[in-house]
């Protein structure tokens, strides 16, 4: 089952050799798989879930993609679910999903930093071999497939903002490669818990009401007034991307803790491209090993299934 939502793998340009000027989302994911003849071999169904730039992903896309993605996982004729997404945002759907369904099944996350239409488009090479991966069916959970390497949801970051390699694992936690349509992994595949990890209805609720978790960064200078304008316009989680392993400026940490005092829920990630933000007593809760962005759904996750605590 293949699910299309958007992105520069759907995307056109009117001039081959243009590699950045294009229109994301423009081609449907029925025009995907046909360009790809290894593909007409294969057993596939597809949908159009969205078509969008995932700069502009929402939670009402996330809505409807983890409810279509939960119904085509219960279909026992289907193998596993590849989603085809725009890089920008790909980790953070990636994650989302994985958090919500914990699918007992593949389900393939991929894209392009090309569009269909350049010289060299890497998406038909990264659709084929989510293809493969999800096909096999054996390796049970949220994958990213890109550029020939498999990364979990939970650790895959985009890196690079132009190289067509632009994803990569915190700590180097390449999982697997596809090569030639063969997945070879690096240790054994995980055997991730399946299902149901989160109610389903929770999600169900009007996107507008979702709780507010939004995010603000340690840096030289930090002094608080950011988070203060947040708690004035109204917010009821905050991800600190502190510095190092999770510092913070006294005044920024002093905001924050004032924040915590008003009943919004606060953890603290780094803004480091690798490791954990340590735990301690004394500090802000940590968000672990977790990226910013990550850290903000899980904190979202949160206070959706536990209101009582915002
Ligand atoms: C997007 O994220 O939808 C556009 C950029 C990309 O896919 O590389």
């Amino acid at each position: 089952m293949i699910l299309g939502t958007g992105g520069t793998i759907a995307g056109t340009a009117s001039d081959a050799s243009d590699n950045v000027g294009y229109q994301a989302a423009q081609l449907g994911v029925g025009q995907l798989i046909a360009a790809i003849p290894p593909l007409a071999q294969r057993r596939l169904e597809a949908e159009q879930v969205a078509q969008l730039d995932s700069k502009d992903m929402d939670f009402t896309t996330w809505q409807l993609l983890a409810e279509r993605v939960a119904f085509h996982l219960e279909r026992p004729e289907v193998a596993g679910l590849v989603i085809t997404h725009g890089t920008d945002t790909l980790e953070e759907t990636a994650y989302f999903l994985q958090r919500v369904l914990a699918p007992g099944k593949p389900v393939v996350i991929t894209a392009a930093m090309r569009p269909a239409t350049a010289l060299q488009t890497d998406g038909p090479q990264n659709l084929l071999d989510a293809v493969t991966l999800a096909a096999a069916g054996s390796a049970p959970g949220v994958f990213v497939v890109f550029a020939g390497s498999i990364y979990s949801a939970e650790q895959v970051r985009k890196v690079h903002s132009y190289r067509v390699d632009a994803f990569a694992s915190a700590d180097g936690a390449r999982l697997a490669v596809v090569e030639e349509g063969v997945v070879r992994w690096f240790a054994a595949r995980p055997q991730r818990d399946a299902g149901p990890a989160f109610d389903l209805a929770l999600l169900r609720r009007s996107a507008l009401t979702w709780p507010r978790v939004q995010m603000v960064f340690n840096h030289v200078g930090a002094d608080g007034s950011v988070v203060r304008a947040l708690l004035a316009h109204g917010v009821d989680g905050l991800v600190v991307a502190g510095t190092g392993n999770g510092s913070l400026s006294q005044s920024l940490e002093a905001a924050l803790r004032e924040a915590q005092a008003q009943g919004v829920r606060v953890l603290r990630s780094t803004r480091c491209d690798a490791g954990p933000v340590t735990a301690s007593n004394e500090a802000l809760p940590s968000a672990g090993a977790l990226s910013p962005v990550k850290a903000r759904i899980a904190l979202l996750l949160d206070l959706l299934s536990n209101p009582a605590q915002r």
